[in-house]
């Protein structure tokens, strides 16, 4: 828990589940169980699938705040011949108000950090908040580990202006944690969270810095995520696989209220 900010709670069911009816499903019950608990200081962050971002937003209703609707990628262009993306304006008119960029899973499939960067500038300039994935594949002794995420971090917010910054979210996720059931510790989360704001303190300035949401994801569940955001004193959690299990994501969440 960090001072000062709501805790973030985002999502991300990735290419999952398989079918239209199952999104609905997980939904309507996500919603039920939302409706009565005293929640209202998390905000919470569904990233379905693109095409059922749709159907979610009818769910959601309009001027509903129990959550927000979270996409997984975007392509920075606002339209125009690049068959099979889906840029920030179509995402915006459906209703989505955070964008997934430079998930490791996307990294793996070739996305670099400069196309990372031009998605990150294209979701801030109309309104929208990015959250953008940082993590190592293993970890060193000797640190190396530690400037490999700088420059991942420097990279992603190369050119954004320091008015834009409490529209970023950094998500810390380190590779070998990522669906692996391997956890980091709370306290490697938070000295992670310490440096990567100390990192962009010395692009922006301390002020600045503190304005950036600095999230964890990689294994988080309903058994971890208390110390996780208690002691790793963390802005919130990505949440993959736990985030398709209504119960199990509502005590993520419910793990981030009060102390
Ligand atoms: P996981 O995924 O919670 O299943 O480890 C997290 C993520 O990839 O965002």
């Amino acid at each position: 828990m960090k001072k000062g900010m709501r805790p973030l709670i985002v999502g991300n069911w990735k290419m999952n589940p398989q079918t239209l009816s199952l999104a609905v499903k997980l939904v309507t019950s996500l919603k039920k169980k939302l409706v009565g608990k005293k929640l209202r200081e998390a905000e919470v962050v569904i990233a379905p699938p693109y095409v059922h971002l749709e159907s979610i937003k009818k769910l959601k209703g309009t001027g509903n705040k129990q959550f927000s609707l979270g996409a997984q990628n975007v392509h920075p262009a606002k339209l125009g011949a690049f068959t099979g993306e889906v840029s920030v304006p179509m995402l915006k008119d459906l209703g989505v108000s955070y964008v997934i960029v430079g998930h490791s899973e996307r990294r793996a499939l070739g996305e670099k950090d400069e196309f990372i960067n031009k998605k990150l500038h294209a979701v801030l300039k109309a309104g929208l908040a990015g959250i953008v994935c940082v993590g190592e594949s293993k970890r060193d002794h000797a640190g190396q580990y530690l400037s490999y995420i700088e420059n991942q971090v420097r990279a992603a917010l190369l050119g954004i202006p320091k008015a834009k910054l409490p529209g970023v979210v950094i998500a810390y996720e380190p590779l070998w944690a990522i669906g692996t059931g391997h956890n980091d510790t709370p306290h490697n989360v938070h000295e992670m969270s310490l440096f990567i704001e100390k990192v962009i303190a010395h692009m922006y300035g301390r002020n600045y810095a503190q304005k950036v949401r600095i999230i964890y994801g990689g294994s988080v569940n309903k058994r971890n995520a208390r110390e996780l955001y208690h002691e790793g004193m963390m802005s919130g959690f990505l949440v993959g696989g736990a985030s398709l299990h209504a119960d199990e994501f509502i005590e993520i969440i419910k793990a981030t209220q009060g102390k």
